[in-house]
């Protein structure tokens, strides 16, 4: 498989480059070497083959298949070193030059591509006005992915490379990817395992579980997937009648495409429904939740579950709201409540960049992990998790926070102890940071992997 990366500029210019004397163009391309994405494939040939430092990358599927990748403008100049010649062309003209078969099908795609019409204010009124992706726009996906942000929508797998290194060999192996999400971890862990393997996955979000299964569907990935929550692992794989898998992931903490919904109520990004339950078929939502919690209650889930500095006045804050029938029913009420508790003016709350933390994240992480008992499932996994896998099988979890770090390291060091495990404890790895730079989001990743003994 080839990677074909498509460099488009803002105006919708994209690049082309031509091989030899004939006037055949293509789109600069190259393999996917092992142990790379086609986005980070992309980045290399271009600083391979231009000395062209790109923008991250945003892989650009139709139907779930994978067509190309689009590069955005990034630093230095494009020199071909492997090609006679490059031209620019209009991205809705790119049909008009004789093109390789192999360029062809990303071609169509960009030419069919109609820009939307542009916003001109400064204060968009909708979420769909300000992230244009969610309309299935390449080059507003392409655009946020260059602000470092992930395209709304979508979900960048995190340390996909160093997770399969740790579970492989997979060919012909069954496995359990305990957090669907949008599947990319899923995809290459069926790609992996083959034709003779099986890859059983969960999700608690019956939601997304559907729109992931229709998208792997639509690729070709054959995956058997659940709506179940991870603690009860055990008796799903009971029902299909499986004992015990060869290797296991799970990918902790919540997806961007619920973060990206406004109805799921998880961000402080746009306004919406403060609900964040990740099933909506069961439970309270958030909003629910801070009514009816004590104020001690609401300080010890901002410090514990958020490593909130100004738990206690955020609290203090949050239940005189409630005692006064006012507790927030949105994300921005939510989010404009926390930043009055730390003194902070409304304009903090506007996040400048994709790499700062806004004031009011580590009380959402909070509410979240609160509303839908993150820990207990975790506690109750983390319990079942040996009997889950053969001997020999391999388990890989990422957690994203240290309430998360806390409990895995506590109950795999328990585990060692007891002789479930084979190895020695290593200290969990960390994403490069090439992958924190292409995916912010990336930054608090741990990968801790262990060997069933
Ligand atoms: C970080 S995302 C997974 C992303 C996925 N690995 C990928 O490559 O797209 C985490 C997912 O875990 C799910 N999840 C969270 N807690 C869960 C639980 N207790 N049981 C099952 N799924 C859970 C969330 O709904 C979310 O879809």
């Amino acid at each position: 498989m080839s990677a074909a990366c498509v460099v488009l500029l803002r105006s919708g210019m994209a690049l082309l480059v031509r091989r030899g004397d004939a006037d055949v163009w293509e789109l600069p391309c190259g393999a996917i070497r092992a142990g790379e994405t086609a986005s980070s494939a992309a980045v290399r040939i271009l600083r391979e083959d231009f000395g062209f430092e790109a923008g991250p990358a945003t892989e650009l599927t139709r139907a779930g298949e994978l067509i190309g990748v689009l590069v955005s403008g990034g630093a230095g100049e494009l020199k071909p070193v492997r090609h006679a010649a490059m031209s620019w062309v209009e991205s809705r003209r790119i049909l008009e030059r004789p093109l390789t078969a192999e360029c062809a099908p990303i071609a169509r795609v960009l030419a069919e591509h109609r820009r939307r019409e542009r916003y001109k204010g400064t204060h968009p009124r909708s979420f769909g006005e300000k992230y244009k992706e969610l309309a299935g726009d390449p080059l507003a996906a392409a655009k946020a992915a260059a602000r470092g942000s992930t395209p709304a929508g979508a979900h960048l797998s995190v340390m996909k490379a160093e997770i399969l290194e740790a579970l492989s060999p997979l060919s012909g192996a069954t496995v359990l990817d305990c957090t669907l999400g949008w599947g990319g971890h899923a995809e290459a862990l069926a790609r992996s395992a083959g034709p003779e393997g099986r890859v059983i996955c969960l999700d608690r979000d019956g939601e997304e579980l559907e729109r992931t299964r229709r998208r792997l569907d639509a690729a070709g990935v054959a995956v058997v997937a659940r709506q179940s929550d991870y603690a009860d692992a055990p008796s799903v794989l009971e029902s299909l009648g499986v004992d015990g898998v060869n290797a296991l992931l799970a990918d902790l903490g919540v997806s961007s495409m619920q973060l990206d919904r406004p109805e799921r109520g998880m961000s402080f990004k746009a306004d919406g429904p403060l609900d964040m339950r990740m099933d909506r078929s069961r439970g309270i939502t958030a909003a629910q939740w801070l009514e009816r919690v004590s104020r001690v209650e609401l300080a010890e889930a901002f410090s514990r579950y958020g490593d909130e500095p100004d738990a206690e006045k955020v609290a203090a804050a949050l239940s005189a709201l409630a005692a006064a029938g006012r507790s927030p029913r949105t994300t921005a009420e939510l989010a404009a409540a926390v930043a009055a508790a730390k003194g902070l003016p409304p304009r903090a709350l506007r996040k400048k960049d994709a790499s700062s933390r806004h004031p009011a994240a580590r009380v959402f992480q909070a509410v979240r992990i609160a509303v839908n008992a993150e820990r207990d499932s975790l506690a109750r996994f983390l319990a079942v998790l040996p009997r889950l896998l053969r001997p020999g099988g391999r388990a890989a979890l990422l957690t994203f926070h240290s309430g998360e770090e806390r409990l895995v390291d506590a109950a795999l060091s328990a585990q060692t102890d007891a002789g479930f495990w084979r190895n020695p404890r290593a200290a969990p790895r960390k994403p490069s940071p090439e992958e924190v730079r292409l995916n912010p989001r990336a930054r608090s990743a741990r990968l801790w992997t262990e060997v069933r003994a």
